[in-house]
């Protein structure tokens, strides 16, 4: 038998193993309905074997494939695979901090515009940096940042705006992006929770993620597809690009990829910093960075969900309509979520906020006893969490606009449910019945 012959038998059983044993649970009216879940079949499976048949291991022909197709996807000049939506983060704010940028280099004490509304990590780059946050609120029911508070935020330090695109909403890019135009900010958007939305600007119809001088995903399970963990990070900028990858390798100013060496031809006749002439370039290290790097069996699996992705973002679109239709007689108790103008959301979940009579926590634990798992928009009110303890107690280190209302209305008042793609319409419709009992149950 060759390798080919043999390759082919053990992907042959993979398929049927998956195909038998995985995915076979049918649901029924009374089963517990998840905020979100993994869609998959035997493709990611066998994808995900043949790269472990191949034992490269680290990142390798399916990073390349799968940065490739992301990046024609989104139709970016420039994307990098990495290993957590958080790392996405980290490495798009930290790519900022490149002395290559010159003036536009964020230096600690500089300051980043950002919301409290969301989740930890589009944060934390910022303040292990040195960089202030600068939290300003958020609009209900679109749950993202309120442009009206933009230019208060403003001071001499502002270096950058960094926010998501709250559950698949995009914020207003149009706004948001001529506030940073005007006076010379960087935009980093946080796609994590927004593949697959679209947003017209100029007349164009673009994803999110690419409207703004950096985007990040994540491929965590819960997320619009999975590689188990994982995320990116893409740009159409060059320079960009090259600080991203810098960042994500180690901090190497070298380009060459795991296992190839000496690809410019330029690896040992050139002088970097202080080092002697001719120093291996492999090892001449142009920033501080770290390894970010994801495995090649991860993107394998990436590769085969990105092959399904435009059929899953038309899901969840369906589902949040159905959703919503089906929830339209509770408008007088909860507040429904709304697209932000110009924009087609490829929705991560169904965001609620239970008006004055409705008690937030008794809906949330009526849904739960009743199998619909709920989740809260992340931190709710991050300033309100331990982590920023000692930063409040000794008043430094962040500043607020305003009193953040929205915000804290969103962490006692929010709570949201899923619309992955591997809901059926009868999912829904249970789900929206047990919405509805459980408001009435309350009035
Ligand atoms: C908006 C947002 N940004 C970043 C992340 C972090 O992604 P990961 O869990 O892959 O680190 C998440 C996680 O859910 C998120 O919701």
């Amino acid at each position: 038998m060759t390798e080919q012959e043999a390759r082919k038998e053990i992907l042959g059983i993979v398929a049927e193993y998956c195909m038998t044993y995985h995915n076979q649970k049918e649901y029924k009216t009374g089963d517990r309905i998840p905020y979100a879940s993994r869609v998959y079949d035997q493709e990611e499976m066998c994808s995900l074997v043949d790269s472990a048949l191949e034992f490269w291991l680290t990142s390798g022909k399916y990073t390349d494939e799968f940065e490739g197709s992301l990046a024609e996807y989104l139709g970016v000049g420039y994307c990098s695979m990495v290993n957590s939506g958080s790392s996405a983060n980290l490495n798009a704010f930290m790519a900022l901090t490149s002395p290559l940028l010159e003036e536009r280099q964020i230096r600690p004490g500089d300051e980043m515009i950002t919301v409290a509304a969301g989740f930890p990590t589009t944060v934390t780059p910022a303040i292990q940096y040195g960089v202030t946050p600068v939290f300003i609120d958020v609009t209900i029911p679109q749950y993202n940042l309120d442009i009206t508070q933009l230019e208060e935020a403003l001071s001499d330090r502002t270096k950058v705006v960094m926010a998501s695109h709250t559950l698949g909403n995009p914020f207003d890019l149009y706004a948001v992006k001529s506030f940073c135009e005007k006076h010379n900010l960087w935009l980093i958007e946080d796609n994590c929770d927004a593949l697959g939305s679209k947003y017209v600007i100029d007349g164009e119809e673009k994803f999110t993620g690419t409207i703004g001088d950096i985007g990040t995903s994540s491929f965590y399970p819960p997320h619009h597809m999975t590689m188990g963990e994982g995320g990116a990070v893409y740009t159409n900028n060059p320079l960009l690009h090259k600080c991203i990858r810098s960042f994500r390798d180690w901090g190497r100013d070298c380009t060459c990829p795991s296992g190839k060496d000496n690809l410019c031809g330029h690896r040992f006749d050139r002088q970097y910093g202080e080092l002697p002439m001719g120093y291996d370039h492999k090892y001449v290290y142009s920033h501080f960075g770290y390894n970010l790097k994801a495995t090649d069996m991860q993107a394998a699996i990436g590769c085969a969900q990105l092959k399904k992705f435009p059929e899953f973002v038309k899901k969840r679109m369906r589902n949040f309509e159905r959703l919503k239709s089906n929830l339209a007689e509770l408008k007088e108790w909860l507040i429904l979520p709304e697209a932000c103008a110009n924009s087609v959301p490829s929705w991560f979940g169904f965001l609620i906020t239970c008006r004055e009579g409705i008690d937030r926590n008794k809906m949330v634990s009526c849904l739960e006893a009743k199998g619909i798992q709920t989740r809260m928009l992340f931190a709710g009110n991050l300033i309100k969490h331990p982590c920023f303890d000692q930063m409040r107690k000794e008043k430094r280190g962040y500043r607020v606009v305003g009193k953040l209302e929205n915000t804290d209305r969103i962490m006692k008042d929010a709570f949201w449910v899923g619309v992955y793609p591997g809901m059926t319409d009868e999912m829904i419709d249970d789900m929206s019945q047990v919405i509805v009992e459980a408001v009435k149950e309350q009035i």
